[in-house]
């Protein structure tokens, strides 16, 4: 929204959330307190804020004086009766949908930008059509592509804008409208339109595929452990084929974040609604391989501490679920961290951007151990060489810049001998680290 507003100063967007601390920190005068950190951002939020860009939590005014709404609420998987852990759970986005035609008084275009199953849009007409007060809306899916870290270059120039519609004068005069839009500053040749169905069902399938490909070459990085390959060099070997192309073919400890495995695990169900089983278990190894990789990632470190890590100081380096982001959702240091906690293994954690209270927060929701024992097993540091004295293990969980510009050399007299380095994310030179005399560890090598 604020690129959009950063590139409409004609249009006025407002953004209204029920969640008064978030938008409080929308407004903060300090630029460093807005809820989510993303390269650009800030800047574009100062620029344009108060301008045509308002963050409020007066929702039924918004949605009052609004001619297009976007419902971007969140879509989490459901943690509770049918489809639990599979499906996506939609109650936010009917509950949006009630809100939109009880306090609507005039038409509007209602426009998908959470990531839906695949005919929500009939669900949402149902809903919005059976106002009684005569108010037309045209549904609109218009799924979000934006990747988390690069989410402001992605937004100002995404690979396609995408816009499904209804087939009719009506869905076509609103897809131009929406096209209208994002005319401002994306070439016409990069919107492309469909019918709501494709729009919908496409979102899924690209977060699928990339998924996959994550998946396929970590897949790879185990075989090539125990065969003397590497998996940095078959990467380099394939992505050279223009059919593969070279990106998302880093092996690593797995992929994280709030959209892969929910999007993965919501396409799976979807294809067992209606069915069609080979489809489902073939989506659904993508995320059992990540899983695996997680825990693989744990048993090795384990397991090159002579089989224990009970009372052992292990470093994290990096919470994250990649770089130049503040969001911790579905991060596979989540899961690496558990899997050592329940080893008894005591981690001490440096992210740059990071809070404690995010890091407490993610552990406590696994509810594995007590939030007391969360609190004595785990340690959040602001320096990374606070984070690496006296440790047995120096694990990189993100693949932020910075550490491959540390001292290794300080670290390495630092830290507990044999001094070892546990590389989730292949992103420190092995020849550098082992001269150094760091019993350096990737993923796949
Ligand atoms: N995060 C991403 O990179 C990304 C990328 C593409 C698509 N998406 C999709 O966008 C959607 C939102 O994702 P997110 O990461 O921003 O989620 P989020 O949980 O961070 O934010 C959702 C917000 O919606 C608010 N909300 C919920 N119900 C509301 C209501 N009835 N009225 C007003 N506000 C309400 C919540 O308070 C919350 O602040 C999801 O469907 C997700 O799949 C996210």
């Amino acid at each position: 929204m604020t690129v959009i507003a950063e590139k409409n100063p004609h249009i006025k967007v407002s953004v209204v959330d029920m969640n008064q601390a978030r938008i409080d920190a929308w407004n903060d005068e300090n630029l460093d307190n807005l809820p989510i950190f993303e390269p650009g951002l800030a800047e574009l939020v100062k620029n344009n804020r108060n301008k045509n860009l308002f963050f409020s939590t007066e929702v039924d005014e918004a949605i009052r004086t609004a001619d297009i709404i976007f419902i971007s609420v969140n879509t989490p998987t459901k943690t509770y009766g049918r489809g639990k852990g599979m499906a996506a759970d939609l109650k936010y986005i009917e509950l949006c949908a009630r809100q939109i035609a009880r306090v609507a008084q005039t038409d509007k275009i209602i426009v998908e930008k959470s990531t839906l199953p695949v005919r929500t849009a009939q669900a949402l007409k149902s809903i919005l059509d059976h106002t009684g007060n005569g108010v037309q809306f045209q549904i609109l899916s218009n799924p979000e592509f934006l990747a988390e870290g690069t989410a402001i270059a992605d937004l100002l120039h995404p690979d396609r804008v995408l816009i499904g519609g209804e087939e009719s004068p009506e869905g076509r005069e609103a897809i131009q409208t929406l096209s209208d839009v994002y005319g401002s500053w994306v070439p016409s040749d990069k919107i492309l339109t469909t019918n709501v169905w494709s729009s919908e069902l496409s979102k899924l399938t690209a977060n699928a595929f990339l998924a996959q490909r994550v998946s396929s070459i970590n897949s790879i990085s185990e075989l090539c452990e125990v065969t003397g390959a590497n998996v940095d060099e078959v990467a380099r070997a394939i992505g050279m084929d223009s059919r593969i192309g070279p990106k998302f073919l880093k092996a690593s400890v797995g992929f994280g974040g709030s959209c892969f495995q929910k999007d993965i695990l919501n396409l799976v169900y979807i294809a067992r609604s209606y069915g069609l089983e080979a489809v489902a278990d073939y989506w659904e190894q993508v995320i059992l391989m990540n899983d695996h990789q997680k825990s693989r990632f744990a048993n090795t470190i384990i397991s090159n501490l002579y089989n224990t890590v009970s009372g052992k100081k292990i470093t994290f380096l990096g919470w994250a679920f990649k770089k130049d982001t503040n969001d911790t959702r579905e991060s596979a240091a989540i899961y690496v961290a558990d899997a050592l906690m329940n080893e008894h293994a005591e981690i001490t954690v440096y992210d740059p951007k990071v809070r404690p209270e995010q890091i407490y927060a993610d552990l406590d929701y696994l509810n594995s151990r007590s939030p007391e024992d969360n609190r004595r097993l785990l340690r959040v540091v602001e320096s990374p060489m606070e984070a690496c004295a006296d440790s047995h293990a120096v694990c990189i969980l993100t693949e932020w810049e910075e550490f491959k510009t540390y001292d290794w050399e300080a670290i390495y007299h630092a830290v507990v001998k044999p001094a070892s380095v546990f590389d989730g994310r292949n992103i420190l030179d092995s020849k550098k680290m082992n001269a150094i005399g760091f019993q350096y560890r990737g993923i796949g090598s």
